[in-house]
């Protein structure tokens, strides 16, 4: 059972992971489950989560835009976080409410520095400009093997996902090793469980992390 007082405070969670790992499934279960608590959830998903996100969005993974550079995609994966963090997020945590979003910055450490080789450094400083400095407070990594994540896609493939297997296996080793230089806040969860057995997981981590706190 979860003490009253942390259910009073906005917490941030986010949700991590290559493609197909299952993040989309397990952040409708914990909103789900959240929610049953009577608490106020906000949710977002990257790219995306306003108006102005979703159509950056669209020019990222859905339309004919093969000759995107690396540097353009990693510009306007941040731009669209500097619009829902400003828009959404922000106000969100501060009126105590709970923000669950499905991929924040680590998606871009993991996918234009591991996916596109660009370098971290940079990144980095491009993520604290993008989120206004916005933390999570808990960070769900969702563990799976590339080919087990590509099994789980559907047949439309965005652009993204396009890039194939090797791609993915770079992103994973920088989530695994993002894991490691963020231990107080990342929670790997090994993806190749059942729904159920991966929720019941995540729930249990996050009564003790934020009891603990
Ligand atoms: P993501 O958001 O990470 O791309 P989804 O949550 O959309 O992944 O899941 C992709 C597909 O895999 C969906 O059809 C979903 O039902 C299925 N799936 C999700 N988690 C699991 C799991 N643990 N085992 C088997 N299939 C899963
Ligand atoms: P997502 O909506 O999670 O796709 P799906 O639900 O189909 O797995 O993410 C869209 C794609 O964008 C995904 O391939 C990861 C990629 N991405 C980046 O490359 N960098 C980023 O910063 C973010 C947020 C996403």
């Amino acid at each position: 059972m979860m003490r009253k007082s942390i259910l009073n405070k906005g917490k941030f969670i986010t949700f991590e992971g290559i493609d197909g790992c299952g993040k989309s499934t397990q952040v409708r279960m914990l909103v789900d489950k959240l929610q049953q608590f009577d608490l106020n959830v906000v949710t977002v998903r990257e790219p995306g989560g306003t108006r102005i996100s979703e159509s950056i969005r669209e020019i990222l993974l859905y339309r004919d835009t093969h000759e995107l550079g690396e540097r353009t995609e990693a510009l306007l994966m941040t731009a669209s976080r500097a619009q829902v963090t400003k828009e959404v997020i922000d106000p969100a945590l501060e009126e105590g409410q709970w923000v669950v979003a499905d991929r924040y910055a680590d998606s871009t450490l993991a996918y234009q520095g591991g996916g596109r080789n660009i370098t971290i450094d940079w990144l980095e400083k491009l993520n604290q400009f993008a989120t206004y400095e916005t933390v999570p407070d808990l960070t769900f990594y969702i563990d799976v093997l590339p080919n087990i994540g590509k099994e789980r896609q559907n047949s439309r493939l965005d652009r993204i996902e396009q890039a194939g297997l090797e791609f993915q296996e770079r992103a994973r080793n920088i989530y695994l090793k993002l894991a490691e230089r963020y231990s107080e806040r990342f929670i790997v969860i090994d993806g190749h469980k059942d729904i159920e057995s991966i929720h019941h997981n995540i729930w249990k981590e996050l009564e003790k992390r934020l009891l603990e706190k």
